[in-house]
């Protein structure tokens, strides 16, 4: 019988994908991936270390794996990603977890194979990488699905927003070829997928032999096919008229910027290293949406960081209303060691609570009146499910669209109108 793994990923898409090649890797060794970590011979945790929540979650979790060990004491236990990069943290890891086989980093998930080597024959490992030898290509990826697919352009960041562990545990910034990333898009679209993200810290810096990112945008939108792109993350400070005219001119590119704002008020985003003002950031929206009408904006905003008093967050939450966010993401603010804001004064959890709630109120409503504009409109939407006879699918701003209609298929676009808005959540018939 074929020996199984499960992988367990946590935080952002770039860890998703990462799971990806780490799936390519162990199928590549005859592993079949299993759907619970309970009988697996190889269990991964691949994981985040941005909030202290995801780092409590995942020691949670790493407990019941220890059970199921002991129940199974020949399965390989490895353990990768962000929180294991940061400094001192493997050590700590092997004491807390003595049980894990294998510790190792964001730089080298590509020498996973000669990990599992060593574990095979019941050696333990632990090796992280203060940075990579350059870009590892040709990794064997084993995709989650086949309608949508990610694709690294760069890593690393070279921002220190003065909150972010991600510098610290991703490396400085380094882009792929343009020919590299040209050759993986080309070949995902001819195998017919329909959803091309394109991932970065902050995409807007991409840069390599000679191409920055709306020309490589300009170049990957030229390729034959139905698909459409779209890339995460931008840095407001970064993105560029050039990136939002190329958007505008080639039907390719999807009609979506996830631009994260941080905070509204210029006291606390000069404190948070993000070299732009309230003003700067609505100036870009602007530009932005004189290009691209239709544009889908999506946006992380943090509440609580250290002095936020309630007037920095009334300037927050009316960045909120002037934007209009189709889809925010709102975090409270989590101490992270080695970073500039964990010794800064810090703000009380209750006030943090506070603040948040109020936040998701003040989005609630404003997605709910975006989505009652919807309806009568006609949407492209991918569709990446069905729910009895119900297609599931997304529009190029990532809203979620229940609908129905007789020619529609699972994996491919379809035109769609609206007929109702539930909460966020549209509604809608296909139109031919
Ligand atoms: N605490 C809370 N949220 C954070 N983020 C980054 N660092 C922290 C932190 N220390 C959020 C930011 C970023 C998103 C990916 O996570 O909003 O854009
Ligand atoms: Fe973190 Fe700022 Fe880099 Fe984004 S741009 S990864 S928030 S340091």
């Amino acid at each position: 019988m074929a020996r199984t793994y499960y992988i367990k990923t946590y935080g952002c898409q770039m860890n998703s994908h990462e799971s990806e090649k780490l799936s390519g890797i162990l199928s590549q060794r005859g592993y079949v991936e299993a759907d619970s970590p309970e009988n697996s011979d190889v269990v991964i945790f691949n994981t985040c270390c941005i909030r202290e929540s995801a780092e409590t979650h995942i020691l949670g979790n790493l407990g019941i794996i220890k059970k199921a060990k002991e129940r199974r004491p020949s399965m390989i236990v490895g353990v990768c990603g962000c929180m294991t990069q940061q400094s001192g943290a493997a050590e700590k890891l092997k004491k807390r977890c003595p049980f894990i086989d294998i510790i190792f980093g964001t730089h080298n998930l590509h020498k996973l194979s000669s990990y599992l080597d060593a574990a095979e024959h019941g050696k333990k490992v632990i090796d992280i990488w203060e940075e990579d030898n350059g870009i590892e290509e040709g990794l064997p990826v084993k995709r989650a699905g086949n309608i949508c697919a990610l694709v690294n352009i760069m890593y690393g960041c070279n921002n220190f927003c003065s909150y972010c562990i991600v510098p610290y545990v991703r490396g400085r910034e380094r882009s792929r070829t343009p020919d590299n990333i040209f050759a993986d898009v080309k070949s995902l679209i001819e195998s017919g997928y329909k959803e091309i993200t394109l991932l970065g810290q902050n995409v807007n810096s991409y840069s390599c032999d000679g191409v920055d990112f709306a020309e490589l945008l300009d170049r990957l939108s030229d390729i034959k096919g139905e698909y459409w792109i779209k890339f995460l993350t931008s840095h407001p400070k970064d993105i560029s008229e050039k990136v939002v005219s190329v958007i505008s001119k080639k039907e390719h590119l999807a009609h979506f910027i996830h631009l994260p704002l941080q905070s509204g008020s210029d006291r606390i985003l000069e404190m948070m290293n993000r070299k732009y003002t309230a003003r700067e950031y609505l100036n870009k929206i602007e530009m932005i949406k004189s290009y691209l009408p239709d544009v889908g904006l999506s946006c992380d905003i943090m509440v609580g960081f250290p002095t936020e008093t309630e007037e920095d967050f009334v300037q927050t939450l009316n960045v909120v209303e002037k934007v209009r966010y189709s889809n925010l993401y709102s975090f409270i603010y989590s101490q992270r060691k080695g970073t500039p804001a964990d010794i800064m004064p810090q703000v009380p959890i209750e006030i943090k609570k506070e603040r948040i709630d109020r936040l998701i109120k003040k989005q609630f409503s404003i997605a709910n009146s975006i989505a009652a504009e919807s309806i009568g409109k006609i949407y492209t939407v991918l569709c990446d499910g069905k729910e009895n006879d119900n297609f599931i699918g997304k529009t190029q701003s990532d809203k979620k669209v229940i609908f129905t209609g007789s020619n529609s298929k699972v994996g491919e676009f379809s035109k769609v109108e609206i007929t109702e808005a539930n909460n966020s959540k549209l509604i809608g018939t296909e139109v031919r």
